[in-house]
């Protein structure tokens, strides 16, 4: 052996150069396989937390759009980067319209700057519940309730702005409505006050004209004025008592009655009063069985003698009066709605006439207390006590009319 080669030999530890390049390629190989496991375990994790990220995503974005709140993000040049369906809902803009366009077009129109998410954006400042009003695309405002925060990163760095707005509009509606119902019950209460102080005196000056009456019966020049006075009082206390009546707050005393036997002594007693009563057919329609309804009998009867009595009224020579009663009940999956109110049965009570049937432009005063097309010995009361009572009993009253036809109302009672 030469001295160069003993020399090489001694400084790799007796091994020849080729077996030390092959312990080396080995351990090489050993290392790539490990870093290839390595790197297909944390591509494998890569991917696993990729799906899992975005199954997340889907689920916040999927919440987001849930919401019935209007949601709204920004980033922090103002530019809308998130807008979800309660937002589409709210404001009627389509997401794909507004997203990257500024906030100030879409939701700043006519509000104060401080009201606004671009306020919270620029001061950092949360602004806390509140109400204020946005401009629908339509143009019109919509009452909101609404709140805004600032987004930041772990670092507390700003990423932009997220505000959650709430429709008011049906909760301004119903403070409305109890504002009306408030001021309706303050006029009730003062017309039974007055009401209720008319009728003594009209008691006292009703005794004294009989008194009067029997007094002047031999003298027909005044007696004959007298009777004039006498039926001024009675229509003065049909007004009051109607009106009492109308005011007054309305409880029910219910039972259940089969409405058609109702029905037929209410028409047997009303046709007796009755002045044109023989010029009248009256018919009834009802169904072979009782028709039991849960009712406060009183108020029926009162609700039954004033539709007939305006049949009755609209009827100026001959003519027809039919009173049907047909029971609704819902089948298999059907659903029956009353005032919106889901129910089993809807029980029908229509009362029609042939008489000289409702003006169209009358059709929707018919309900409004006081309104009346008769010259003198209407109140205008009688539907509105009427449409009072079918409320009380959770139901409702329609009314049809040809002009010159007839009429027909019809009364809808649930269960
Ligand atoms: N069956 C009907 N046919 C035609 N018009 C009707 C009929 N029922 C009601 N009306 C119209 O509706 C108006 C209001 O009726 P409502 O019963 O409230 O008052 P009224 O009959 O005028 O007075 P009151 O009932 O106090 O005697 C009537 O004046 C009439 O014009
Ligand atoms: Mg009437």
């Amino acid at each position: 052996m030469s001295q160069k080669i003993t020399a090489q030999i001694e400084r790799t530890g007796g091994k020849t150069e080729i077996q030390v390049l092959l312990d080396a390629f080995h351990h090489f190989e050993a290392n790539a396989r490990r870093l290839e496991d390595a790197y297909n375990k944390m591509q494998a994790d890569f991917s696993r937390v990729n799906i899992e990220l975005d199954r997340k995503n889907k689920l916040l974005s999927h919440i987001l759009h849930s919401l019935t709140d209007a949601v709204v993000a920004v980033n922090t040049s103002g530019e809308i980067t998130s807008f979800n369906r309660g937002a589409e809902i709210l404001t009627g803009f389509k997401s794909e319209d507004v997203l990257g366009k500024n906030y100030s077009e879409i939701l700043g129109k006519e509000i104060p700057g401080d009201q606004t998410l671009l306020h919270t954006l620029e001061t950092g400042q949360h602004l806390p519940p509140s109400e204020k009003s946005i401009i629908h695309k339509e143009g019109h405002p919509v009452p909101v309730a609404y709140s805004t925060s600032l987004l930041e990163d772990n670092d507390g760095k700003a990423l932009g702005a997220l505000e959650v707005l709430s429709d008011l509009s049906e909760v301004k509606q119903m403070q409305e409505e109890i504002q009306r119902n408030k001021t309706l019950a303050a006029m009730g209460e003062m017309s039974a006050h007055v009401a209720h102080e008319i009728r003594n005196p009209l008691g006292a000056i009703a005794g004294f004209t009989a008194m009067l009456e029997h007094d002047l019966e031999k003298d027909p020049p005044k007696l004959d004025l007298v009777k004039k006075i006498i039926n001024s009082i009675s229509r003065l206390n049909k007004i009051v008592s109607n009106l009492l009546i109308y005011t007054r707050p309305l409880s029910l005393q219910s039972c259940e009655v089969d409405i058609c036997t109702q029905i037929n002594q209410v028409l047997d007693f009303i046709s007796i009063g009755m002045v044109n009563a023989e010029k009248i057919v009256f018919s009834r329609a009802f169904p072979p069985h009782p028709v039991v309804l849960r009712i406060d009998p009183e108020k029926i009867e009162q609700v039954l003698i004033n539709l007939v009595q305006n049949a009755a009224q609209a009827i100026p020579d001959q003519g027809a009066i039919t009173v049907t009663v047909t029971a609704k009940q819902s089948e298999g999956r059907e659903k029956l709605y009353l005032n919106g109110i889901r129910t089993d049965r809807i029980v029908v009570v229509e009362i029609a006439d042939t008489g000289l049937g409702i003006k169209k432009e009358h059709i929707e005063k018919l309900f409004f207390p006081f309104f009346t097309t008769k010259a003198t010995e209407g109140t205008g009361l009688g539907l509105s006590i009427v449409k009072k009572i079918m409320e009380l009993h959770n139901g409702e009253i329609k009314v049809l009319s040809t002009e010159g036809q007839g009429s027909i109302f019809s009364l809808h009672f649930p269960g």
